[in-house]
């Protein structure tokens, strides 16, 4: 090659570079379970980005979005801390959204001032996250959130004592707190408490010890998942149910994937949620639709999606505030208040703490006439901050 040749290779070069870095495209990196045991949760984030860029286009004020996913089978910090570098350093995107599960976001947050990056998360639902790093905005839930005003609900359902199981990590202890907090508060009384390794897959001896403690209901809090399916499948099956046993659980226990699988073994089920798949409202028909076409099998829709859904929105806001440009502070700060009608109801963001507030829902699994089963909504508790955060 001559001297001509050669410069004009680098030129070339270059200019593919810089083309390739123009400021025309914000690239957006998705954390999530994408395979392994959970890739139905993973399957559900992208669904709802899905949704909401069929709904609302993918481009902002000019700017193309390009989304890219990255796939974090199982909790696992380490490999979260490096895809999100790699995401930031390698990739170069702008924004960090998804991550399913707590421990993941953990490590994930220490890195975003470096990296003037937001992280916008759909799932990991442990309330102190939000004090991590000013730079994490959340559209999901937390436990606490979601757990308290089912203290009430099991007094109102004739239940004194209660005994209580959870995962034993991050959401699962926040969900035993704020549980006994507002079920001592109505006059209920938890008996005894068993924290569960998070890989917990044999649960006879809790169901045992379930048996052996005298209470007249479980509340149970597990992360969704096949974890969730086989606890409740073991506590119909142990004959706790049978013997008058109740089991009481955020909705994480009967997401709507899970339901087909469950049948009438969690028919009547209570719990206390954000989101129902059949939420009744205009904005949920036009989510349910396009989540369902991104999905392709509706039957697979469940809550991930609309975190994902909502967390879309969030990140187009900030795109658009910040003119696509690279702002972590500026795209944060424009979303501090930020209100709109979500697929699950009225949600807004909370200035101070960044976690959403909106509704939870009771709802109970109910069998329709076509023989499928829903998570019924029958009473709203309204505009419900993160009490979790509030206490801290
Ligand atoms: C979490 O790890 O924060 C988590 C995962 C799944 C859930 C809820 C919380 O259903």
């Amino acid at each position: 090659m001559n001297v001509r040749k050669l410069l004009g290779a680098a030129l070339g070069a270059l200019l593919l570079g810089s083309g390739a870095a123009a400021a025309d495209t914000v690239k957006v990196g998705i954390i999530g379970p994408f395979s392994g045991p959970f890739a139905l949760q993973g399957k559900n984030f992208q669904a709802g980005v899905e949704a909401y860029m069929a709904l609302n286009g993918k481009t902002v004020k000019g700017n193309d979005v390009e989304v890219i996913y990255r796939d974090l089978p199982a909790a696992n910090p380490a490999q979260a801390r490096a895809l999100a570098q790699e995401l930031v350093v390698k990739d170069k995107v702008q924004y960090l959204g998804g991550v399913y599960f707590t421990p993941d976001a953990m490590a994930i947050t220490p890195l975003l001032e470096q990296a003037n990056t937001p992280l916008v998360i759909f799932n990991a639902a442990t309330s102190a996250i939000m004090k991590t790093s000013p730079l994490v905005v959340r559209t999901s839930f937390t436990t606490a959130q979601t757990t308290t005003p089912l203290g009430k609900v099991v007094i109102d359902n004739g239940v004194k004592k209660v005994i209580s199981v959870v995962s034993d990590y991050g959401p699962g202890i926040d969900a035993e707190g704020a549980f006994k907090k507002a079920f001592e508060a109505a006059g209920g009384q938890v008996v005894d408490a068993i924290r569960m390794p998070m890989n917990t897959n044999d649960f006879s001896p809790i169901m045992q010890r379930v048996k052996d403690s005298g209470a007249e209901a479980v509340f149970a809090f597990l992360p969704s998942g096949p974890t969730t399916l086989g606890f409740v499948k073991a506590f119909n099956e142990t004959g706790l149910k049978k013997a008058g046993t109740k089991l009481f659980a955020p909705g994480d226990l009967t997401q709507e994937s899970d339901l087909p699988a469950l049948g009438d073994a969690a028919a009547g089920m209570l719990t206390t949620f954000h989101y129902a798949v059949s939420h009744d409202s205009p904005e949920n028909k036009t989510f349910v639709e396009a989540a369902s076409k991104a999905i392709g099998n509706p039957a697979e829709l469940s809550f991930p999606s609309v975190g994902a859904f909502d967390g879309m929105h969030v990140i187009y806001k900030m795109i658009e505030a910040t003119e696509g440009k690279q702002d972590a502070a500026k795209a944060v700060d424009a979303v501090k208040g930020l209100s709109w009608t979500s697929p699950r109801g009225p949600v807004s963001i909370d200035a101070d703490t960044r976690h959403i507030t909106e509704n939870i829902y009771l709802r109970e699994v109910t069998k329709q006439a076509d023989g499928t089963y829903i998570n019924k909504e029958i009473q709203t508790f309204e505009n419900q901050k993160d009490p979790g955060l509030a206490a801290k």
